[in-house]
């Protein structure tokens, strides 16, 4: 099977969302986060597609698919339902010194208030309990100060997800290096926050990632661990 790393388009968005949903549907920090008994599939659906029209603009948006070619040559041994086999969204790095621009700040605004109405469409959060949100938020601006220590910041893996019937093939690896091989070039670190020790840690490490820090999200009895690693560039 070829794969291709292309950037995300409108018409990839659903195929993307389905995978994302697939891949984090037993994540730890989507169960901390979220309370089950009120989840919205829906709502959350809605949620990221807003944040994949934002990252169209604003982040290095990718999907990985299986070529034309090689879907047609082999339609039996298609993977799952959609052509979208994998997903990632990385930040480009913010340097320390440089505010951040208009067009950044109107573009968070704009995805801000997409979110608000679909808070009111839906009459709430679909079970995202805030206050973890919030936690989450502060843990990792903590987590952030003390471990990026380089003033032109970090390239900052965001989400990455593959389909649960593709993964183990590559196709994390080929959504990795597309930006890994970019911040190789312009010799800036990277930045990735997993939820999951085992198997993830071991994955990651494989891309070039090191354990950075270990990151408790804590609301009273019920805690998420984050593992926040970076990643040196290397030089060819
Ligand atoms: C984590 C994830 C993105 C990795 O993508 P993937 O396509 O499964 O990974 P790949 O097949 O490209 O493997 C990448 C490397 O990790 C290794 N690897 C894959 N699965 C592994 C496992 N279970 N244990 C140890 N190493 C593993 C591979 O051998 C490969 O290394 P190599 O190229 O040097 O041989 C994917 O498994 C996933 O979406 N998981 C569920 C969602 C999730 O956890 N997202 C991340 C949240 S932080």
């Amino acid at each position: 099977m070829a794969v291709e790393v292309v950037p995300l388009t409108e018409a990839d968005i659903p195929g993307a969302i389905e995978v994302i949903q697939q891949a984090f549907a037993d994540d730890p920090y989507f169960k901390w986060v979220f309370d089950s008994s009120q989840f919205n599939k829906q709502r959350n659906y809605d949620s990221l597609a807003a944040r994949c029209h934002w990252g169209i603009k604003n982040a290095l948006f990718h999907v990985a698919k299986e070529t034309q070619d090689s879907k047609s040559k082999s339609d039996s041994t298609t993977l799952g339902s959609t052509p979208v086999l994998g997903v990632s969204c990385w930040l480009a790095p913010q340097p320390s010194a440089q505010p951040e621009s208009w067009y950044s700040w109107f573009q968070s605004w704009t995805l801000s208030f997409s979110q608000m109405l679909n808070n009111i469409r839906y009459l709430g959060h679909g079970g995202l309990r805030t206050n973890r949100y919030w936690i989450w938020k502060q843990r990792q601006a903590e987590a952030q100060a003390a471990i990026w220590d380089d003033p032109r910041g970090y390239y900052f893996c965001n989400i990455v997800a593959v389909s649960p019937e593709a993964q183990g093939m590559g196709v994390g690896r080929l959504l990795f290096e597309t930006v890994t091989k970019i911040a190789d070039d312009e010799g800036v670190k990277c930045y990735l926050e997993s939820s999951k020790s085992i198997p993830n840690v071991a994955i990651y490490e494989r891309m070039g990632f090191h354990m950075s820090k270990e990151m408790e999200c804590r609301d009273g009895v019920d805690a998420c661990m984050l593992y926040c690693m970076v990643r040196d560039p290397r030089k060819e």
